[in-house]
C-alpha cells in the first residue's frame, strides 16, 4: 500500500487498485496490473476527462457513489428516501484509515443524514474484497432500494461473459459486446438459483481461456441479487453487483445499519483461466477451505441408487460394495425420516422414520463405520410438506403474504428460518441427529424457488438468507469437523456466499457425464474443483437417457470432489476393479487436482473440450481430452496442453484408470504408450488425440522426466 494523503493503492500479486480521494469523495482510477511509480497528481491528470458541450462545466467524476449530484447520468450506487426526501444525497469523505493491504472510508452527508462505510482489502491472490454499508443516521426511518458496489472498466472491455442455465444445465456461458445501455442479470427467485452466474466478466475483445484482460466481479451472497455493466453515452463502463431488494425490504430505523454482500473483484491479463486461478487461491488461501482441513474423501450417494426405496438389507449391500471399491463417505440422501416414503409428504419431520428404520439409522452407520467410511446425511431444513406434523401443527411458520398460501414447488413449502420457532425447530431436530450419531457431513438441499417470500407481510429473502447462514454457522460450531454440501435441485444455491458456509457444492443434477464436461468447466469460472461434487452416474443417465462408457463418466467425475451415486450392486466385476482403480488414482493424485491451476484449453476444434490441473510448480498436470461429438476431420485436432514449464522435459502417457476408451481406428497414436518431450512442445504442438468415438475421453498424465 502506498497512501500520499489522497491516494491509497493497494497491490498484490500483479493487481493493483488505486483510489483517488483527493475530490473528497472515493474514485477508482485504476483497477488492473501494477502502473508502476506513478504519482497521484499525474494520475488524475492523464484520466480526468474533457468537458463536452452541453454538459456541466466541471470535469464529470462519479465517484464510487454514482451520485446525480456529481452530475452522473448513470445509476447510482444508492436508491432510497426518507419520506420522499434525501433521495440525492450527496457524500463526502469524513475519515479514511489505510494499511498494507485494505483501507477503510466513511463517507458522509449531513443533509441527507446517510452514512457510507466503504472497505477495499487486497487479498495475495489479487482478489479485492469490497464492502459497502449505509447507515441511517437521521431521525426517521430510511428506505433503501438498492446499494450496489460498482467498480470502473477501462474503455477496453468490448465483451461482456455471464453464466445462465436450468435445472441439469447450469452455468452455461453466454457473452456479447457490451454496449451503451445496462446489461442487467437479476436472481429473483430467493435463492441464488440455476441460472445465476456466480461471477460476471467484462473482457477485452477476442478474450480466451488463456489471453485477454478480464474484470469480474462476484457477490457473496445466495439471496436475490444483482450483476451489471453499465456504459454510459460518454463511452464510459462500469460493472456493479448488489443485493436486489424487494421494495420495503429494507427500511432502516434511526441509527441501523445495512451492510452489502462483500463483493469480490478480479482482475487477470491471462484470460479466464487466471481469472479463476485468482477465484480459486484466494477461497483456498481460508484456513477453513475443505482441502486445508483434510483430503476431499470420494463420496458415494445412494440417491440415484436407491431414491425412496430406504431398506437396511440393500443399503447394506451398497456399503460393501462402496468398501470393496474405495469410497470413503457413504451419504444417505432424502427419505430417511418422518412420512417420507416419496416427495409429498415428511419435510419438516426430522425424526428418523420407524416405518423404514425400524431400529433406527444406528445398524446403517454402524456397517458404514465398521467398513471404514464416513456416514453423511441429507436435509432440506428449509422445506416442510403440507402433509407433516410440522405443518399441521404450525403452518404459519411458513414464508407467506397474509391471507394466501404460495403454490407448492414439489409439493413443499419454504419454512420461515426468521420465525424463532421454526429455526430452533430445524436446529433442534438436525442437532439431536448430529449429537446422537458419528455423521460427519450432511447435504443441505433447497428444491423449489421462492414465491411469497414475506414474514408477517414483510419482504424476508435477505432475513431468511441471513438465517441459513447462521444455521449453518451454528451446526458448525456445535458440531466440529462437520461439513455442509449445498444443494438446490443441483446447482442452484452455489454461490462465494454459500462458499463461507458450506464445504462442498452439488454442481448439478445432471450426472450425464457429456452434460457435466460443460457444466463442471464453467462452474469452476470462479469455485474451485474441490469444493464442486461430481459423481460418477449410472451407465444410462437418469436425466437423459444417454449412455456412456464407464471410462468416460469416470474421466469426466474425476475433475472435482469425486464421487459415486450409481446402484454399484450391480456392477459386473469389471466394473468394479475400475472404479477401485478410479477411486485409487483420484485418491493419488487428488493433491495435484485440488491444489493445482485449473487450465481450459480454447481447442480449435469444437467437437472436443479439453482441460486439465497443472500443479503450482509446473511439475505435474493431469489432463482430459473429451471428444463431445464426432470429429469433423478423419484425424482430431491435436490438442495442445498449456501451463507447463516450456523448458522442462515431461513424460506424457494416457491413463486408463477407469478402462479403455473405445475409438474407431487401426491403431493408437503412438504417444499413448509413453514420450518425453518439453513443455513448450506441449504448448504448441500438442498431442493428437486417437480417433475415439464421440462421448468418449482420454486421460493424460504429465509427470517431469
Ligand atoms: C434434489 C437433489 O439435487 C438430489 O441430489 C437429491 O438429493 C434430491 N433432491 C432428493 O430429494
Amino acid at each position: 500500500m502506498v497512501s500520499h494523503r489522497d491516494q491509497i493503492v493497494l497491490s498484490a500479486d500483479g493487481v493493483q487498485l488505486v483510489l483517488d480521494l483527493s475530490s473528497g469523495a472515493p474514485v477508482v482510477r485504476h483497477w488492473g496490473s501494477p502502473l508502476g511509480d506513478v504519482e497521484g497528481h499525474a494520475l488524475r491528470r492523464m484520466t480526468t476527462p474533457p468537458i463536452p458541450h452541453s454538459a456541466v462545466d466541471v470535469p464529470q467524476e462519479p465517484g464510487v457513489m454514482r451520485e446525480r449530484g456529481r452530475a452522473f447520468h448513470g445509476r447510482p450506487a444508492l436508491s432510497g428516501n426518507r419520506n420522499r426526501l434525501d433521495w440525492a444525497p450527496l457524500f463526502q469523505i469524513v475519515e479514511h484509515h489505510a494499511s498494507e493491504t485494505e483501507t477503510s472510508i466513511r463517507l458522509h452527508d449531513a443533509e441527507a443524514s446517510l452514512t457510507i462505510d466503504l472497505g477495499y482489502r487486497i487479498e495475495p491472490s489479487g482478489v479485492v474484497l469490497v464492502d459497502l454499508a449505509a447507515t441511517n443516521d437521521g431521525s426517521e426511518p430510511y428506505r433503501l432500494e438498492e446499494l450496489t458496489t460498482w467498480m470502473p472498466l477501462p474503455d477496453r472491455a468490448a465483451e461482456s461473459l455471464d453464466f445462465t442455465g436450468r435445472w441439469l444445465k447450469e452455468r452455461q456461458p453466454q457473452r456479447r459486446p457490451i454496449a451503451v445501455g445496462s446489461w442487467v442479470l437479476e436472481s429473483r427467485e430467493g435463492r441464488t438459483g440455476h441460472g445465476a452466474s456466480v461471477v460476471q466478466c467484462a473482457m477485452t475483445s477476442g478474450a480466451g481461456f488463456a489471453d485477454g484482460e478480464v474484470w469480474a466481479l462476484g457477490l457473496l451472497w445466495s439471496g436475490e441479487h444483482r450483476h451489471l455493466i453499465e456504459r454510459g453515452t460518454d463511452g464510459r463502463t462500469a460493472m456493479g453487483a448488489g443485493e436486489l431488494l424487494q421494495s420495503g425490504e429494507m427500511v432502516l430505523e434511526p441509527g441501523e445499519r445495512y451492510q452489502a454482500p462483500t463483493v469480490a473483484a478480479a482482475y487477470s491479463d491471462e484470460g479466464l483461466d487466471g481469472l479463476s486461478s485468482r477465484y480459486h487461491e484466494w477461497l483456498r488461501a481460508r484456513p477453513e477451505h475443505p482441502t486445508r482441513v483434510r483430503p476431499r474423501p470420494v463420496t458415494l450417494n445412494v440417491w440415484e441408487a436407491v431414491y425412496f426405496d430406504h431398506d437396511l438389507e440393500r443399503l447394506s449391500a451398497l456399503v460393501d460394495v462402496a468398501a470393496e471399491v474405495g469410497v470413503e463417505r457413504f451419504v444417505l440422501d432424502d427419505g430417511w425420516f418422518g412420512a417420507r416414503r416419496d416427495d409429498r409428504a415428511g419435510l419438516g419431520d426430522w425424526v428418523v422414520s420407524d416405518e423404514v428404520w425400524p431400529q433406527g439409522l444406528g445398524p446403517l452407520i454402524d456397517r458404514v463405520t465398521a467398513a471404514g467410511m464416513e456416514f453423511g446425511l441429507w436435509f432440506e431444513g428449509e422445506m416442510v410438506n403440507p402433509d407433516s406434523d410440522l405443518y399441521r401443527a404450525h403452518p404459519e411458520w411458513i414464508l407467506h403474504v397474509p391471507g394466501r398460501v404460495p403454490p407448492t414447488g414439489r409439493n413443499q413449502q419454504v419454512l420461515d428460518l426468521t420465525h424463532d420457532g421454526a429455526y430452533e425447530h430445524v436446529l433442534g431436530q438436525v442437532d439431536a441427529l448430529l449429537s446422537k450419531h458419528p455423521i460427519s457431513y450432511i447435504k443441505w438441499d433447497h428444491n423449489r424457488p421462492l414465491v411469497d417470500p414475506a414474514h408477517h407481510g414483510r419482504p424476508a429473502v435477505n432475513a431468511q438468507t441471513l438465517a441459513i447462514y447462521r444455521l449453518f454457522d451454528e451446526l458448525k460450531s456445535r458440531h466440529p469437523g462437520l461439513e455442509i454440501e449445498s444443494c438446490a435441485s443441483g446447482g442452484g444455491r452455489v454461490d462465494l456466499g454459500m462458499a463461507m458456509h458450506a464445504d462442498r457444492f452439488w454442481t448439478s443434477d445432471s450426472n450425464d457425464a457429456l452434460e457435466r464436461q460443460e457444466i463442471q468447466r464453467y462452474s469452476m469460472m470462479a469455485i474451485p474443483p474441490e469444493m464442486l461434487g461430481t459423481h460418477i452416474g449410472p451407465s444410462t443417465s437418469h436425466s437423459s437417457s444417454r449412455s456412456h462408457s464407464l471410462s468416460f463418466r469416470a474421466a469426466t467425475a474425476l475433475f472435482g470432489h469425486a464421487g459415486i451415486e450409481w446402484d454399484i450392486t450391480e456392477t459386473t466385476n469389471a466394473e468394479r476393479s475400475h472404479l477401485a482403480e478410479w477411486a485409487a488414482y483420484y485418491k493419488a493424485n487428488r493433491e495435484l487436482l485440488h491444489s493445482g491451476r485449473v487450465v481450459r484449453v480454447d481447442h480449435s476444434d469444437t467437437a472436443a473440450l479439453v482441460h486439465g490441473v497443472v500443479a503450482h510448480d509446473r511439475s505435474a498436470a493431469i489432463f482430459c481430452y473429451a471428444q463431445v461429438a464426432a470429429p469433423g476431420a478423419v484425424l482430431p485436432s491435436p490438442a495442445l496442453i498449456p501451463g507447463l514449464d516450456p523448458d522442462a522435459r515431461y513424460r506424457v502417457r494416457r491413463i486408463e484408470p477407469a478402462g479403455r476408451a473405445p475409438a474407431m481406428q487401426h491403431a493408437d497414436p503412438t504417444w499413448v504408450d509413453g514420450v518425453i518431450t518439453t513443455g513448450a512442445a506441449l504448448a504448441t504442438i500438442g498431442l493428437r488425440p486417437p480417433i475415439l468415438h464421440p462421448e468418449q475421453a482420454i486421460l493424460i498424465e504429465i509427470v517431469l522426466a
